[in-house]
């Protein structure tokens, strides 16, 4: 808590009167979305206290302070994962300090592979539900008060106003045929999954997979923090689709659907 304080602290003191609203974490791939923030700070997880430095080469590491579709957000561009050894905890402390630092909602995004045989390369997955397959969370230890509730209630993970509003959204945005929904299941990876893996997640309702995610929500949801939650399908999992995929293709697929990922996020905050 001492941590999450002085980094709090820290970063306050640099937004001056900037009060962010909303945080966004952009995941692999997906960080174009900062092309249309107009940045008023700018943060190296580097020259942070207590923030971890982010591994990934796909992830740049950097915590924005920024104007976007009129409203004041913090983004993450780039997030840290279990795979890269972090601990929990050391995954959600900068959805943690973006709490303390007065977000009210926390927008999501991450890449995933599909699992729904319906889902095609590029859709957009509101996520409704989560299985968490990883091997702990980040509410496992001595409860953090200050933030929540030793017990918290998990039946909405995924707010369902702005679950509505996204989908109100997609529609008027045109992009109904590319907006799915669906329940994202987490594992620990760094390798993707085996094909009998992939027909397992399928069996017990998963409809899309990916590594991240599910730990900074619960974290959220600890904090009473609503969250919406989509998942770029980079790749598709579903028996007879199934083909080896590397790092280029699902960067690719992510790009192909970004402009869309970003006019959603756009149309969603908006509304609030
Ligand atoms: N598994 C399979 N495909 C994926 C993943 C994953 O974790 N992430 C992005 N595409």
């Amino acid at each position: 808590m001492q941590q999450l304080r002085e980094a709090a602290d820290f970063i306050r003191r640099q937004l001056g009167d900037f009060q962010p609203e909303f945080g966004i974490i952009l995941g692999t791939g997906l960080g174009a979305l900062v092309k249309e923030l107009e940045i008023q700070h700018e943060f190296s997880y580097d020259d942070l206290p207590h923030f971890s430095t982010s591994t990934v080469e796909s992830h740049s590491g950097k915590l924005l302070g920024g104007i976007f579709a009129g409203r004041r957000v913090l983004v993450m561009q780039g997030r840290f994962h279990y795979y890269e050894g972090y601990t929990m905890q050391q995954v959600v402390f900068p959805v943690r300090v973006m709490k303390l630092l007065g977000i009210q909602k926390l927008f999501v995004s991450n890449a995933a592979g599909g699992l729904n045989p319906d889902f095609a390369m590029s859709d957009l997955m509101l996520i409704e539900d989560h299985l968490n397959l990883l091997p702990t969370n980040p509410l496992i230890g001595p409860n953090l008060d200050e933030l929540g509730s030793r017990f918290p209630d998990m039946l909405e993970p995924y707010d369902h106003t702005l679950l509505a509003q996204a989908q109100r959204a997609a529609h008027d945005l045109g992009f109904t045929n590319y907006v799915r929904r669906g329940v994202y299941a987490s594992l620990p990876g760094p390798m993707l999954e085996t094909p009998a893996e992939y027909r397992y997640l399928r069996t017990i309702g998963a409809d899309a997979v990916g590594m991240s995610t599910v730990p900074e929500v619960i974290a959220a949801r600890h904090m009473n923090l609503p969250v919406l939650a989509i998942s770029v399908i980079t790749d598709l999992c579903s028996p007879g689709k199934l083909k080896k995929v590397d790092i280029a293709d699902i960067l690719r697929a992510a790009a192909a659907a970004e402009p869309r990922l970003t006019a959603l996020i756009r149309a969603v905050l908006e509304r609030q």
